[in-house]
């Protein structure tokens, strides 16, 4: 029998105090609380009451966030809670009304509904011509007005197409766009929930148990969003500066043997490498936090050699334990009762790669803390970082040895989580598993990498996963679906708060064509995170696999890649700082352009590279929107005028790439991994324009930057009539770089120009002007005349 929805009833009173409008209605209190100017959070307490905060909870504390002035305006038909120009309006006798700048943005005709211990619900009214992004990890296009869509962390199989709706990483955010607005909504909530946008100007909200609890954000740009929702849930810590370069991958190398020739490999042929990973082969049996001692004999020797050349090794780890009396991280975890138990209170047992496996509770410090300490052998075998898998987590119906692992599943949802006082049940619990997993290693890397910086990459997650490691979207298809899926899915990664993404380059599952690997290693170069991976049965995906051809255009990408380094290392300095994804789809910034609501296979890295992909067979020219303003085109140097479509050439050794006329980008020298120099000469692209970029730097690799080892340096390009001024600010923080040459290049100045710099004239060469100039850290100007 199915229980009705209970409703809150009539109002009966309602009081403010602090940042907090609580209305008291007969079967439920109401809060709205003010979370500075922009952000409020909308809770309902059935009987008055509110669930406590636990202790895994993703969002920040209310009292993180400012109190702002607020105003509460009563009459016979309202009760109004005024914060800047955000507002929120209950119209007694029926919902409630949020408006920004005195526009309605959403509307709640009837406050939220809930049943005991059952689901609850609610339902925002929007405008029609709402358009909605984000979502997490979704399949299918960018833009997702008409889906359904549940957050419920799954293992959806390699071969997942657009309309497969559970993906490994859940994230309950929305955001909502309309010419000159722009709205987010995060779903606070654990449970299986569910975001229903299939009727024009609805989205209705739903989660299987657990409070009504939302955040609704309001601003004018998607920017403000993002960097709301971030500041919320938290952003990503500055990664490794190797854990940017290339990390190459498959299901296994088997031996140390073959890392060594696979390294050796990549040396020969100058293609650049930071890291290699291990896939679970290399374990024993299976067993997390052992090596396999036939083929790795010497772990530590393999990995100390690697190091020296500038390779760094990624073994994986999974979220299942072996059962094995004989295996002391099971029987030091039974100690600790660690793992996940039935509500009998005996460990739950189920099925993954080393067959019979238990589940750590990732939800709980102690076994956080202990999970870290297992972790330590690797960390003093030499690991530079860890992959953490199969954490949805995904479990297999049938024994692995016995033909298993096509079918999977997850932990019983009665399963018992939780430490003491917040016992609760694995359907609480299931979304953040993959989080909680990152959580205890990047932690524990932290605490035992001596000072270095820690790199984790998991698979699974919820909002927040940021904060603790890289993520890549799982199984894919070496199919040009899935490439071109990709992007869409990593953009709306982005949007939902997680800047530091990839996918497996080539593909996981299915064997790469030459010209898809080659079209893929070129999009890919340019992927925040960029790593080729490919399943066991495969045909070989190395860069060199597939003949001399799609050898030197990996060559050419991934040193392109490499180059840039210095221009994406600061675009994760902005998105630790601001949440700001570091691929973004073109209505990051142009949002006013209609034209850009449902591009999908066109990204921007950063605000001023913008690559457009090719993703299908045959293709050697596409069609590429230029937003406003002045493009140049990467390979030629020709500028294009924006605010049209054009038809680019991309033959096979190139994707078009393009630079925004106000850029200023960072460039290093050429390098084959990211130990092997500094960034000397450190060159500065510069495109005619008004642009500004906060460019960052420090040692790559310690935790020193935390504490001020850094440099930052405002850099701003301003034109004006026949002028164009260079503006690089001094040098804040203190880390300083080694003594080196700055080179500035000026692009798009015409061929027989006079152009001058505080006076000199300068020899134009091919429409760029080169330019060497002392770098003390000062603030300095340039000015050119153009
Ligand atoms: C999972 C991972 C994949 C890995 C495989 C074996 O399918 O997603 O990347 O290669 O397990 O560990």
């Amino acid at each position: 029998m199915t229980h009705p929805m209970n409703i809150p009833g009539s109002l009966l009173r309602f009081w403010q105090g602090g940042r907090d409008l609580e209305l008291v209605f007969e079967r439920a209190n109401l809060r709205i609380s003010a979370l500075g100017n922009h952000c409020v959070r909308l809770r309902l307490g059935p009987g008055g009451k509110f669930a406590p905060r636990r202790s895994w909870d993703v969002a920040a504390p209310d009292e993180d966030f400012t109190t702002p002035v607020l105003a509460l305006r009563e009459d016979s038909q309202s009760i109004r809670l005024e914060m800047g120009d955000m507002q929120v309006v209950y119209q007694r006798g029926g919902g409630l009304r949020f408006e920004v700048a005195g526009q309605r943005f959403c509307v709640m005709n009837e406050l939220p509904a809930w049943q005991e211990e059952g689901p609850v619900t609610a339902c925002l009214i929007t405008d029609p011509s709402e358009r909605f992004y984000g979502f997490g990890e979704r399949t299918g296009l960018l833009e997702k007005t008409g889906s359904r869509m549940t957050c419920w962390a799954t293992d959806p199989g390699h071969m997942h197409g657009p309309d497969v709706d559970r993906m490994y990483i859940a994230i309950p955010f929305a955001l909502a766009l309309r010419p000159g607005l722009a709205w987010g909504v995060f779903f606070h909530n654990t449970f299986l929930s569910e975001f229903d946008l299939t009727q024009a100007g609805q989205m209705a909200l739903r989660a299987d148990g657990g409070e009504l609890d939302l955040y609704v954000m309001c601003g004018s740009s998607p920017t403000e969003i993002v960097a709301g929702f971030s500041a919320l849930v938290g952003r990503t810590p500055m990664p490794p500066l190797w854990s940017l370069g290339y990390h190459q991958s498959r299901w296994s190398y088997a031996s140390q043997q073959e890392v060594r020739d696979l390294v050796a490999e990549f040396k020969r042929r100058q293609i650049p490498l930071d890291a290699v990973h291990l896939d679970i082969d290399y374990m024993d049996g299976y067993r997390d936090f052992t090596w396999n001692r036939q083929n790795f004999s010497d772990p530590a020797g393999l990995m100390r050699d690697l190091k020296a050349q500038g390779v760094r090794v990624v073994p994986i780890i999974d979220a299942g334990v072996k059962v094995d009396p004989d295996y002391p991280v099971y029987t030091s975890g039974q100690k600790l009762q660690a793992f996940v138990s039935t509500p009998q209170g005996e460990e739950v047992h189920a099925y993954v790669w080393p067959d019979e496996s238990v589940w750590p509770d990732f939800s709980r410090a102690d076994v956080r803390a202990w999970w870290g300490e297992q972790q330590k052998r690797l960390v003093a075998d030499g690991v530079a970082g860890i992959w953490n898998d199969m954490n949805e987590p995904a479990v297999f119906i049938q024994p692995f040895s016995q033909g298993g692992g096509g079918e999977v599943t997850t932990l019983p949802l009665d399963a018992q989580q939780g430490g003491p006082g917040e016992r609760t049940t694995h359907a609480e619990l299931h979304n953040l598993y993959g989080l909680g997993m990152a959580r205890a290693c990047y932690e524990g890397l932290e605490r035992d990498l001596n000072g270095e910086r820690p790199f984790a990459l998991c698979r699974s997650g919820y909002a927040g996963i940021q904060r603790w490691t890289a993520s890549w979207m799982g199984d894919n298809h070496s199919s040009w679906e899935h490439l071109e899926m990709a992007l869409p899915q990593m953009l709306n990664m982005g949007l939902s708060g997680v800047p530091f993404v990839g996918v497996d380059i080539g593909g996981f599952s299915g064997n790469a064509s030459p010209e898809l690997f080659a079209r893929w290693i070129e999009a890919g170069a340019l992927f925040p995170f960029c790593r080729g991976h490919s399943c066991i049965g495969t045909i070989r995906q190395e860069p060199w696999a597939f003949g001399q051809q799609v050898e030197e255009i990996s060559r050419k990408w991934l040193r392109l890649r490499y180059r840039l380094l210095p221009y994406l290392y600061s675009l994760f300095w902005n998105a630790s700082q601001r949440g700001e994804p570091v691929m973004r789809p073109l209505l990051y910034h142009y949002s006013q352009d209609p034209q850009t609501a449902y591009l999908y296979d066109q990204f921007l890295l950063g605000e001023f590279v913008m690559a457009a992909p090719v993703v299908r067979p045959g293709v050697r020219a596409r069609s590429v929107y230029l937003p406003e303003g002045d493009w140049y085109a990467w390979d030629s140097g020709e500028v294009l005028q924006g605010g049209r479509h054009i038809l680019a050439d991309a033959p096979l050794e190139s994707i078009p790439v393009y630079v925004r006329g106000g850029a200023i980008l960072p460039l290093g020298p050429e390098m084959l991994h990211t130990d092997e120099k500094p960034f000397d000469p450190l060159t500065l692209e510069l495109y005619p324009g008004d642009g500004a970029f906060t460019f960052y730097e420090d040692d790559g690799h310690s935790l020193d930057y935390r504490q001020g080892a850094r440099s930052v340096r405002n850099l701003r390009l301003e034109r004006s009539t026949g002028l164009l001024r260079l503006t690089i600010g001094a040098r804040q923080g203190n880390w300083q770089p080694l003594a080196r040459k700055l080179v500035l290049r000026l692009h798009g100045v015409p061929e027989y120009s006079r152009l001058g710099h505080t006076g000199g004239l300068y020899e134009i060469r091919k429409h760029l002007l080169t330019l060497e100039v002392d770098d003390d850290g000062a603030e300095r100007e340039l000015n050119f005349r153009l």
